[in-house]
């Protein structure tokens, strides 16, 4: 039986997820470093957790009724039927992480950064995407107003270091559950008096989780809202004075903020302080960088002792689209300093040159195949470097070789000793 080719299929990347390439990759790794740097430097180190968990940990913290868990989850069963669900967000699991290896022992609060891709199945379109990345921080066992300000200032700095301008720093207060619960009731009512012929998305979320109607987009109820209860004039003594210091605590730090009594975002284990990075660069529904808040019942409810959190996430594509709108993107070299050509027999002498260079720390590339000197020079071209070294079979039996310029063209010879020097003075200028 003959055998049949095997059919060519194109196959591209699912919907909402992508590739990054070249100068992308130099600054994603650029921003991550950085973030990573800032976070350390605030007493924040690193930590690694898994990119999936057991479908539980994430219904229950970030909550049943909110969209990630109704909608947007990718969730499967493994081999041996246990369920489990890439990661929504890293919260959850940084308090499983917390829980598991009793890190509360280690002195509190404990404080640690994390990063990387994230997974929802959402409505893809410019700066939100199904698999995304986030880096950000957990401070996790004292309850201090202060804590919650040097999170929140941490953020801040880190994107301010950025040189972003077009930021604003949103806060509020969304009280403890028994405060939400007496909130809610009044709300509802509020809003389906104000609003008669609600519609769907508005009257689920009103059903299913009420504060969300905070969220709506619907002018009728943005309206209603603006006249309606306020959650801060249903909070107890404790709530208020706690917001109360950390808006203190901001205001002693320096930063600017506004209260923003609708900010209530998507995740149910949020209590007291909540707040958002926004940029003035992206679309309003996607112009939070990030943000994050305090979490009071989160760690109890995941086996662990009675301590409240706070952290938040930074959305990696946001904030390079913010940096890109702003101008602020860094310029990103070519992606080597040095390109090494030859002419007739001297591939052998070409690739040892390369050899050294790189052993020195020089990043150098090489031409393979055999093209002409004027491919080679095309492919030098696109390559970025700043300078060609032309190994000839007539130079080499001189001892020399020619360093071309490729910014200015200019030409000259070197010896094979000295052309490390020579070059490492072209590259450093
Ligand atoms: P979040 O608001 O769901 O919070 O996400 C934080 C940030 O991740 C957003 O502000 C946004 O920049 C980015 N992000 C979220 N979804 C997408 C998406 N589909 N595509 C692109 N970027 C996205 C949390 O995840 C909480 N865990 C934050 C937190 C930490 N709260 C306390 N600690």
């Amino acid at each position: 039986m003959s055998k049949l080719a095997p059919v060519s299929i194109r196959i591209s990347a699912p919907k909402g997820v992508y590739d990054v390439i070249g100068a992308d990759t130099v600054r994603w790794d650029d921003l991550e470093t950085r973030f990573f740097e800032t976070a350390a430097t605030w007493g924040y180190p690193r930590v690694r957790i898994p990119v999936f968990e057991h479908t539980e940990l994430f219904v229950r913290s970030v909550g049943e009724a909110t969209d990630i868990v109704r909608k947007e989850m990718y969730t499967f069963s493994d081999r041996g039927d246990r369920s489990l669900t890439l990661r929504p967000e890293g919260t959850a699991g940084m308090v499983r992480c917390f829980v598991e290896h009793s890190l509360d022992q280690t002195g509190l609060p404990w404080k640690a950064a994390y990063g990387g891709p994230m997974f929802r199945a959402e409505n893809v379109q410019r700066g939100r995407y199904r698999q995304f990345h986030q880096f950000g921080v957990e401070a996790i066992g004292v309850d201090d107003p202060a804590l919650d300000v040097e999170v929140i200032a941490l953020g801040w700095a880190f994107l301010r270091h950025l040189g972003l301008v077009e930021l604003t720093l949103l806060v509020n207060t969304i009280g403890r559950p028994e405060e939400r619960a007496r909130y809610v009731d009044v709300l509802a009512d509020h809003v389906r008096k104000a609003v008669p012929g609600l519609d769907p998305d508005d009257e689920e979320r009103l059903e299913l989780n009420p504060l969300r109607v905070l969220d709506s987009r619907d002018p009728r109820v943005v309206e209603a809202l603006a006249t309606g209860p306020r959650l801060r004039d249903v909070l107890g003594d404790e709530s208020r004075s706690h917001f109360g210091a950390v808006l203190d605590g901001l205001d002693a730090a320096g930063i600017p903020y506004e209260v923003d009594d609708t900010l209530v975002r998507g995740l149910d284990y949020y209590t007291s302080t909540t707040f958002e990075y926004a940029s003035g660069t992206l679309d309003s529904a996607q112009n939070a960088l990030g943000g994050g808040g305090h979490y009071d019942g989160l760690v109890e409810m995941c086996g662990g002792p009675p301590l409240p959190g706070i952290g938040f996430a930074l959305g990696v594509e946001r904030i390079l689209i913010a940096c890109e709108s702003e101008g602020i993107l860094a310029e990103v070299r070519g992606k080597v300093d040095v390109i090494v050509l030859h002419v007739g027999e001297t591939a052998e002498p070409a690739r040892r040159i390369a050899a050294e260079l790189r052993e020195a720390g020089v990043r150098t590339d090489v031409v393979f195949g055999n093209r002409s000197l004027k491919a080679q020079f095309k492919q030098a071209d696109r390559s970025g470097a700043r300078v060609a070294v032309v190994v000839g079979e007539r130079d080499m039996e001189r001892g020399v070789i020619t360093l071309r310029d490729l910014d200015t063209g200019e030409q000259s010879e070197a010896t094979l000793d000295s052309v490390r020097q020579e070059i490492e003075e072209v590259i450093g200028s």
